[in-house]
């Protein structure tokens, strides 16, 4: 018999959960691989922590205690390759987190996933700051076998994250009780336009570059690529001045953030000298769409005026 209307609830889905934030997402992957034996993730050697969020990557880690293990980053953030095949071989290996740092990936995401399918290793993809949700033709966030997204770092409400299911053959159970998205933060994610936000974030970033370009007392850490959603506006600043400018900025009612100005204690300068070196620089300056050109050259203003004032 022919239907009269549409009767499959399981085609044409997005594979999309939603949740209270990007960290009860990720918390919920590990916890569903971890039901039938102790899984041992493979993270990224960059991860802060502060006293106000904790840590959005490393938390959920520890509620679940599962086995961990940390793989290297080059100095734009991209994967060290060699270090994780050098991990993968040890066999040991179930999970592999992927971070796209401020919404930037500069790793190959072809081959990681490769890397991943030959070894027998789940790949999850770290969105929170890179939202490419909605987007015709998204790339990022569809390489893993699970990918997961923070909402509140991209639309204006205090909560939500989303967590997206990209191989079908692993099932992850539904959220439930408080870990679900909240209906007013779900009206929000529905009703957002998100293609023109990331427009405004593409056009801030710009604005950014082309007054910071000539600033020798920093580094812009990644140019602008056409497949781009800046989640903030990351540099470096030299010469061991981050503190002091963040400081100064934030005296003169320019707040900012550090990501991550302070590590886990798990991670060592030792072993991670290259992602210590950037703690040690990292100032990131809003891109949201709610900041405009006058925040912006204001901002610049404060930047150039403080180094002026340390010269
Ligand atoms: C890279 C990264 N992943 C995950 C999270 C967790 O995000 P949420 O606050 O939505 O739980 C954060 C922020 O804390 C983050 O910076």
């Amino acid at each position: 018999m022919i239907s009269k209307s549409a009767y499959n609830t399981k085609a044409n889905k997005l594979g999309l959960q939603f949740s209270s934030n990007a960290r009860t997402a990720w918390g919920h992957i590990i916890n569903s691989l971890s039901k039938d034996k102790k899984v041992t993730l493979l993270l990224p050697a960059y991860i802060g922590r502060n006293d106000k969020e904790g840590s959005g990557i490393f938390d959920p880690v520890l509620e679940y205690d599962t086995n961990y293990e940390f793989y290297k980053l080059n100095e734009d953030l991209s994967v060290d390759i060699l270090d994780l095949i050098n991990k993968i071989k040890s066999g040991c290996i179930d999970v592999i987190l992927v971070v796209h740092y401020f919404g930037f990936c500069r790793s190959d995401m072809n081959v990681i996933q490769k890397l991943c399918k030959d070894n027998h290793v789940i790949l999850v993809e770290d969105c929170a700051h890179a939202f490419h949700l909605g987007r015709t033709n998204q790339v990022l966030g569809n390489y893993g076998d699970f990918s997961f997204y923070s909402v509140h770092k991209y639309l204006a409400t205090a909560s939500g994250g989303v967590l997206k299911t990209n191989n079908p053959s692993i099932k992850l159970p539904n959220f439930d009780g408080d870990k679900k998205m909240e209906y007013t933060v779900l009206e929000s994610y529905s009703n957002s336009n998100f293609q023109e936000i990331a427009r405004i974030r593409r056009d801030n970033y710009l604005f950014y570059c082309k007054h910071l370009k000539t600033n020798n007392h920093l580094e812009i850490m990644f140019n602008l690529e056409v497949d781009d959603i800046p989640q903030t506006f990351p540099i470096k600043i030299k010469n061991g001045l981050r503190e002091r400018l963040y400081f100064f900025l934030l005296e003169n009612d320019m707040p900012t953030v550090a990501l991550y100005y302070r590590m886990i204690e798990e991670l060592s300068s030792v072993d991670f000298p290259t992602s210590f070196a950037i703690s040690d620089q990292i100032l990131n300056l809003p891109v949201h769409q709610d900041t405009n050109e006058s925040d912006i050259l204001k901002l610049v203003d404060g930047i150039n005026n403080f180094f002026n004032s340390v010269n």
